[in-house]
């Protein structure tokens, strides 16, 4: 066995077809139209392969997402098409593959790394845990709401990329995006756009269903005003002629507050498989905000029996490290922390969950 290794660029033909038969063996797209940035020739240096003289054994790649908060930018390597062929699994090829990516996505400053999968007991293993925060709000009956004259809901992914990149620039949380990535992903297969115009042809919102093998029926990506995403959402559901099922961070309040106030159902759910890669840069993260906040006092550190955190001199201890994760993105509120007391924890609300979040473009 040769690897884990990046792939030489004249072996990503062979990349691509061991990872479409092993993963999209119906489907007649390919990975690489599916996963247009992952695949994409500048992101072979993050593909991992291993193989013997037969070819090609495991695979999985990273893509790394800069994503802006208002905490600050958070490096994430955003990990996918882990696979290893059936007659060499329990081999250990996909460990040390993933590890080798999680080494790399340490030494390229990584904060943490995530993934999305049913596998849970297997990226436990390698120190995934759930934790962050997703609300999938489900529109079951078609909603009442007309459109205001001269606006127009139009249902086609022609849409220049530098007009969606203006409204979603507007997302307080998001990877860092550039016209060409969102020229790519326009052409995934399934991933169908949804626009609001204005009588003088301005863009109000977007909405993205579907994205190759996943996602149908569900919204993965929305932008605009919230009233202009309501209407928006209501002429997509008109259109679709079925329910259709919005995934929104757990900090769009507003949007989650109206949808809900027209009749959505709200299912709380997680961001995904996350490990943290550098916590002393995180943790550092949290305390610069906590200062812009006018909270001076903070303390939030490693400890020898786990983490301390609290003010000034009123410190608690969490030894768990799954704990500690979820209270920084979330579902755990620090008022669930019984030890803590009610001043602790209100004033810890104002800092954490943090509030990071992966549209579903960016997912690999
Ligand atoms: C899941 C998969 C990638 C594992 O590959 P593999 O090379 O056999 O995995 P490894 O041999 O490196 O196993 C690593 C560890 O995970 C465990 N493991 C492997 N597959 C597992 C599974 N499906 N569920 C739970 N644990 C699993 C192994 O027992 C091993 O544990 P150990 O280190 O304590 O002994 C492989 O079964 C596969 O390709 N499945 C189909 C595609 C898929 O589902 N990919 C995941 C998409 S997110």
């Amino acid at each position: 066995m040769e690897g884990p290794r990046p792939p030489q660029p004249e072996e990503m033909a062979d990349v691509i077809s061991f990872v479409d038969q092993q993963l999209r063996p119906q489907e007649n797209w390919s990975v690489g139209e599916e996963y247009p940035q992952a695949f994409h020739p500048n992101n072979v240096k993050n593909i991992r392969i291993i193989r013997d003289e037969k070819g090609i054994q495991a695979h999985a790649l990273m893509k790394y997402s800069l994503t802006k908060t208002p905490v600050g930018l958070f490096k994430a390597a955003v990990i996918g098409s882990v696979v290893t062929a059936p007659e060499a699994r329990g081999q250990g090829l996909s460990r040390s593959i993933i590890e080798n990516c999680l080494t790399e996505a340490q030494t390229q400053g990584c904060d943490l790394a995530i993934l999305w999968s049913d596998l849970f007991d297997f990226y436990q293993k390698l120190g995934f845990e759930l934790a962050g925060q997703e609300v999938n709000l489900l529109i079951e009956d078609p909603w009442d709401l007309p459109l205001p004259p001269g606006v127009r809901f139009v249902k086609d992914n022609k849409v220049a990329s530098e007009a969606l990149l203006k409204l979603y620039t507007q997302h307080r949380v998001g990877c860092i995006r550039t016209p060409e990535d969102i020229r790519n992903y326009l052409r995934i297969p399934n991933s169908h756009l949804y626009t609001l115009w204005s009588a003088n042809n301005e863009l109000l919102a977007y909405a993205v269903e579907g994205k190759g093998a996943d996602l149908k029926d569900h919204i993965h990506e929305w932008g605009g005003g919230v009233q202009e995403i309501i209407l928006l959402l209501t002429q997509v559901r008109r259109s679709l002629g079925r329910p259709i099922r919005v995934m929104a961070p757990a900090h769009s309040q507003n949007l989650i507050r109206q949808m809900v106030s027209h009749g959505a159902k709200t299912q709380n759910g997680w961001l995904g498989l996350i490990k943290i890669l550098n916590l002393q840069n995180i943790l550092g993260k949290v305390h610069r905000y906590a200062r812009t906040l006018g909270i001076a006092d903070l303390v939030l550190e490693n400890s020898s029996e786990g983490y301390v955190l609290g003010f000034g001199e009123n410190l608690f201890q969490i030894s768990s490290e799954v704990d500690l994760l979820r209270l920084l993105f979330g579902p755990h509120k620090a008022s669930h922390f019984k030890a803590l007391d009610s001043q602790t924890a209100t004033t810890l609300e104002e800092l954490l969950p943090l509030p990071l979040w992966f549209w579903g473009w960016d997912s690999v």
